[in-house]
């Protein structure tokens, strides 16, 4: 199958890293189900969360902010663990789904795995200035933000 990531290149011990903190948690079947969620374009949720992971790690190195990598990773992954469709019209329940889902990613993410109170912020501030009074707290959360709309404009513009 065709992957449809942002594009980055990374080297061996970058890679190996990324692996080692998110052993368990990019193949646990909770996380696994964000595939069968489109979210931009073609592009599923799960690949749209790698993507942010992985870009807010370069971004991470790139600006030498010494960010909390476990904390970043595991917070850029979970950002959007909402689990449902947003496209489908379910009964209205999805209208404001902009403002309404990092409380549903963070609500499954505090379900099923055992985070502490930076990545819960990572997830719940993810999508400011929309959510506009859930400014990010750490940097953290500023890099997951910024992270999210690169990866969702390029998914937007160059793989609908
Ligand atoms: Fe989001
Ligand atoms: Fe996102």
């Amino acid at each position: 199958m065709k992957k449809r990531g942002f594009p980055l290149k990374m080297n061996k011990a970058e890679e190996r890293e990324i692996e080692r903190i998110l052993s368990g948690l990019k193949s646990d079947p909770r996380v696994l189900k964000m595939k069968n969620f489109r979210q931009h374009g073609k592009v599923s949720t799960y690949e749209h969360c790698n993507s942010v992971m992985r870009l807010s790690y370069c971004l991470d190195k790139r600006f030498g902010s010494k960010a909390d990598k476990e904390t970043l990773l595991k917070g850029a992954m979970l950002h959007d663990f909402y689990l449902y469709d947003w496209h489908h019209k379910d009964n209205g329940t999805h209208d404001w789904h902009g403002f309404i889902h990092a409380d549903r990613a963070l609500k499954n993410a505090e379900k099923y795995f055992n985070i502490n109170d930076r990545v819960k912020d990572v997830i719940f501030s993810h999508m400011w200035p929309l959510n506009i009074s859930r400014i990010p707290k750490s940097r953290e959360a500023w890099i997951v933000c910024l992270a999210d709309k690169c990866v969702s404009l390029y998914e937007s513009v160059f793989l609908r």
